[in-house]
Parts: structure tokens; sequence; C-alpha cells
């Protein structure tokens, strides 16, 4: 296991009504309060954020939010600020999900945008990349993971600290098909690699990077022994406070 704290989050994605919310995180807490040497936050929807931050007060799940806008406030219909965010509680954001860049056609400077407004408004951002079946199938996956990650951590400096890298391969989110540990680990190997090139050796060993699709209890403890798999960014296993838990704990030291 690395000296890196590994880092459980459950995106809950466009999910859950409000009581639903609220019973998960309380089904929850119990199960992990006494997971020790493991970070943990959950990421619901923006409607449950406020009740859900509310039942988790005390706990040691962290609030997370599944996107945020690039400005403060203003006339941006149907965005939100990270200050927003904040105010109810997060302390974590994600930025790029596969989802938003290819559902909703987020590209990499938007995402840079979103990134260092974020990071400056002093929310916690992992940020994903990952590549598309075909890309990796045609040998562009180190290309396209190098292209997300240079230019959507372009001009970061100390705040890097406050990044999570997820790597998240497209062909394996919501498939029931989860990269192999060698995959996960030969792809986070390379990305500490571009760390490296951008941040230096010091930030590219310090740097926590999950992995992310498919995860499930049943295969969290073979991928969390890798060398550089350093947590989980867990979609549909996180909907279930049993098997969420679960994953929490085959990380806990
Ligand atoms: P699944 O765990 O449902 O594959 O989703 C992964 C994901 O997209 C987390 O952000």
């Amino acid at each position: 296991m690395a000296a890196r704290t590994p880092f459980v989050a459950g995106n809950w994605k466009m999910n859950l009504l409000l009581a639903d919310a609220v019973a998960l995180a309380e089904g929850l807490m119990p199960l992990v309060a006494s997971s020790a040497g493991v970070e943990i936050a959950v990421c619901p929807t923006y409607t449950t954020l406020h009740a859900v931050g509310k039942a988790l007060a005390g706990s040691n799940i962290q609030l997370g939010a599944q996107n945020a806008y690039v400005k403060e406030s203003g006339a941006y219909t149907g965005e939100i600020s990270p200050r927003m965010l904040m105010d109810v509680g997060c302390s974590w954001t994600i930025i790029g999900h596969s989802e938003r860049r290819h559902i909703l056609g987020e590209d990499d400077a938007f995402l840079n945008e979103k990134t260092r407004f974020a990071l400056a408004s002093g929310l916690n951002v992992m940020f994903c990349i990952g590549e598309l079946l075909e890309e990796r199938k045609s040998g562009a996956m180190n290309a396209v993971l190098e292209r997300q990650l240079t230019r959507g951590l372009d001009g970061l400096d100390a705040e890097l600290a406050r990044v999570v890298v997820a790597y998240e391969p497209v062909w394996a989110i919501g498939t029931g098909e989860t990269a192999t540990p060698d995959q996960a680990e030969e792809a986070h190997v390379f990305v500490r690699s571009v760390i490296a090139s951008m941040f230096g050796e010091a930030a590219a060993a310090a740097i926590r990077i999950q992995y992310g699709g498919s995860v499930k209890p049943d295969n969290a403890a073979e991928l969390i022994s890798r060398e550089n798999v350093d947590g989980f960014l867990v979609g549909g296993a996180a909907l279930k406070a049993d098997s969420f838990a679960a994953i929490v704990n085959a990380c806990a030291q």
C-alpha cells in the first residue's frame, strides 16, 4: 500500500430523491465510522446536497458536488458556483467527468477554467480523465490522457496539492467491465509520469490517483493493492450503503 492516504468517493450522479439520499447517508455513516486511514466523500445531486450535508455533519464523510461553474454569481441561468457549494458544506467537487465531457460537450479548456476557479474558490477537485474504447484500441490512450492532463491542469501550481486525479476509462463506466488491476496500474503509472513532467517528481509522488469504472466490493481489494491506485471514484456501487462501505473498508488500513 502506498504512503498516500486512499480516497474513496461516491458519485451519485443524477440519482436519488431527497428522502432516499438522506437515508443513504444515514445508512452509510455507521458502516464507515471506524474506517481508519481512508478519506471518504459522497457527491449527491445539487438538490440533495444541503440535506445530505446536514445528515453527515460531524461524521468522517466529506461532501462533494458533481460539477461547479466558473463564476461566483450573476446571470448564468442554471449554474452553481463553488462558493454556493461551500455554503452548503461541500469541500470537494468533481470536474471533467466523462459524462460531462461526452454528453454535455465540455472541452479541455473549459474544464481547465472550472478546475482553476474551483480551486481558487477553496474547493478541492477530483479531476476526471479517461479514454474511450476506440482510443484504447487504436493505441491513442496515452496521448488522450496526456492531453486531458496537460490542458486540464495547465497553470496550476501549489493548488495541485488539492487535486485528486480520477482515472475513469470510459468503457468501464457503468458497463460492469472493470479495468484489470494491471490495466489500472499501467494507466496510473502513466498519469503519474505526466504529472512529474508538468509539476516535478515530488508532486507526482504525492498526488492521489483514484480509479473509477465498475468498482465493486469484489474487485476493490485487488485494485487498491496496486502501488499507484490510491482510491476509487464509485458510481453504481455507491448508491447502496453496504456496497460503498465494503469498498471503503477494502481501502481502510
Ligand atoms: P460506475 O461505478 O457506475 O461504473 O461509475 C463510475 C463513475 O463514473 C464514477 O464517477
